[in-house]
């Protein structure tokens, strides 16, 4: 479904589908050319890099393998609190593997950070980001991202695998939830 299909419970639709499409084409352009040669092995991280992996791995002209990790980071709502949980960690060994993490969205950044600490104590060749949706004005810590979509402003968003309380992540386009939804 489109965001246009729930109007009423977003304010803005901030990326469309098709924007996400040919940015994903040029990223992966950029990632090919990066990594030819390498090794490269993709890692999501669930459940919100859904589609992005999806998409992102198959405008690849490569036969990259995926892998995944969960993780939550506990707070209230709609806010991070850093304190990170593995929930399903990695089936791969990341020994001398080029390892390109795939976020959906870098919002304080600390999750991400979390992440990379705890990869590089696992013997990467090299670790680094692409992150879909980015907010600069919400960064409690600096994150190396190599590869940004879109810098957002510092508002919830929602679709393109983004949810509240689960929902929304089926919506093509990534929108502002309005308020009345979430308050
Ligand atoms: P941090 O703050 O650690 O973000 O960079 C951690 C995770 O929180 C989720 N997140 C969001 N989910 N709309 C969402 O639906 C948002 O605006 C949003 N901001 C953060 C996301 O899973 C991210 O990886
Ligand atoms: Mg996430």
């Amino acid at each position: 479904m489109r965001a246009a299909d729930v109007l009423t419970e977003i304010t803005q639709v901030l990326v469309t589908e098709e924007e996400i499409r040919a940015r994903l084409d040029e990223i992966a352009a950029q990632v090919a050319a990066d990594y030819e040669g390498k090794d490269l092995l993709l890692v999501g991280v669930l459940k919100g890099a859904i589609m992005v992996m999806a998409d992102f791995s198959r405008a690849l002209p490569t036969t990259a393998p995926m892998d995944w990790m969960a993780v939550s980071s506990y707070g209230a709502g709609t806010k991070s609190s850093g304190v990170v949980q593995i929930r399903k960690d990695l089936d791969t060994d990341l020994h001398d593997k080029h390892v390109l993490i795939v976020e959906d969205i870098i919002d304080s950044g600390l999750t991400l950070s979390w992440l990379l600490e705890n990869f590089a104590s696992r013997g990467a060749a090299s670790v680094e980001v692409f992150a879909l949706l980015r907010k600069p004005d919400a960064a409690k810590v600096e994150v190396d991202c190599r590869y940004v979509g879109f810098d957002i402003p510092n508002e919830f968003v929602v679709g393109y695998g983004l949810d509240y309380a689960e929902r929304y992540r089926n919506l093509r386009d990534v929108a502002i939830l309005a308020p009345h939804v979430y308050s």
